[in-house]
């Protein structure tokens, strides 16, 4: 039996959560700023990390008292290294050191995206070889799995990652912060009738949505030149459709190119509902097996922080008390510093 606490502080959340073999979880806290960032239109650092110097111990002490357990029957404490904000990342950090070093316990240090992907895990083992489509607020990015930890990136955004863009066209439209979910449900109540350009139709599996993004903000803003209405649910759904197209047909090309037939979705827009209702519909057409995360694990969570250190823990890939933070390292050089995989 192995009971492992793991942390996960990358940016506006503090969450923690405590796992009892593969895969029986017997707490899981999250500890959201979003109410602090939302009035300044986005996470400001600075006060994140603040805010996680003021939530640890607290996140900590509930953890611990809704898993019904103490410091001493911990077996690890796994904790995200990064990537993310530098100051968040380091309080969840230098706490989890603390904890390592006070009650005598190895220390796993988990990438964040690592993690992401690894919520798919959840209910039962992952299928390989798998493509993942990682999409969050800071990631878009195809992944080939040929095995368990092993990180091909396919694809990825030339510009900015689709989280980002769902939020800053959600400013623009005077949403309320994060603008991905508010943009989502409007997009349902909403038509496609604003033409939008097709992003990044060359053949390859990189995606862009900048160029997408600038589109929206320069309709909307002669429209409120000219004194016109526009449509923000009509502009939402018009926006969404172009960002779910190049999403599922990018991923299909890759499955197809790769031959792949086991793909799985993760990071925060992975909740989109259009998205996962449109990758159902691909994946049923091209007899392909779909994977999507519980809503509950999309966001940032700590379960999926345990969910990966629990692999690595089975296979001894632990740190020494000298991690620091690693704010970019991507997956693939990941994956390939680890022993386990030497
Ligand atoms: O994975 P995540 O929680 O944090 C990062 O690692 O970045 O992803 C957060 C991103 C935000 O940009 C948020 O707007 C977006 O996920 N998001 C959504 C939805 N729910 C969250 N985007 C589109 N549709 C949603 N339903
Ligand atoms: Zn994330």
């Amino acid at each position: 039996m192995s009971l492992i606490l793991a942390i996960e502080s990358s940016c506006d959340e503090m969450a923690m959560a405590v796992l009892k073999d593969k895969r029986n979880f017997l707490s899981s806290v999250v500890a959201s700023q979003i109410d602090v960032h939302a009035k300044y239109g986005g996470v400001v650092p600075e006060i994140a990390s603040r805010k996680h110097v003021e939530s640890v111990t607290v996140v900590l002490k509930e953890t611990l008292e809704k898993a019904g357990v103490a410091m001493t029957d911990i077996d690890a404490i796994a904790v995200t290294k990064g990537p993310g904000l530098v100051g968040s990342l380091h309080v969840g950090l230098q706490a989890a050191k603390a904890l390592a070093l006070t009650f005598d316990l190895p220390l796993i240090g988990v990438h964040h995206i690592v993690g992401h992907i690894y919520s798919n895990n959840i209910d039962e083992d992952i299928i390989y070889p798998c493509i993942c489509l990682v999409v969050s607020g800071g990631h878009s990015e195809l992944v080939l799995m040929e095995s368990e930890f092993e990180f091909k990136i396919i694809g990825t955004t030339l510009d900015d990652a689709v989280g980002e863009a769902y939020d800053k066209v959600g400013r623009v439209l005077d949403l309320p912060y994060p603008g991905g979910p508010v943009i989502d449900r409007m997009a349902a109540a909403g038509n496609i009738t604003y033409e939008l350009p097709k992003p990044l139709d060359d053949g390859s599996l990189n995606f862009s949505f900048s160029g997408l993004k600038s589109a929206v903000i320069n309709l909307n803003h002669k429209h409120v030149q000219k004194n016109m209405p526009i449509n923000k649910d009509d502009l939402a759904a018009s926006f969404q459709a172009v960002v779910i197209n190049s999403l599922v047909s990018k991923t299909m090309d890759a499955l197809e190119q790769y031959g792949v037939k086991h793909l799985m979705l993760a990071g925060g827009v992975s909740a989109n509902r259009g998205l996962r209702e449109a990758m159902e519909q691909a994946c049923t057409k091209n007899s392909i097996t779909l994977r999507l995360p519980p809503l509950s694990l999309t966001g940032d969570n700590a379960m999926m922080i345990a969910l990966a250190a629990k692999l690595m823990y089975d296979n001894n890939e632990f740190s020494d008390l000298s991690l620091g933070i690693s704010p970019n390292i991507d997956i693939e050089n990941e994956s390939r510093s680890m022993k386990w995989k030497k």
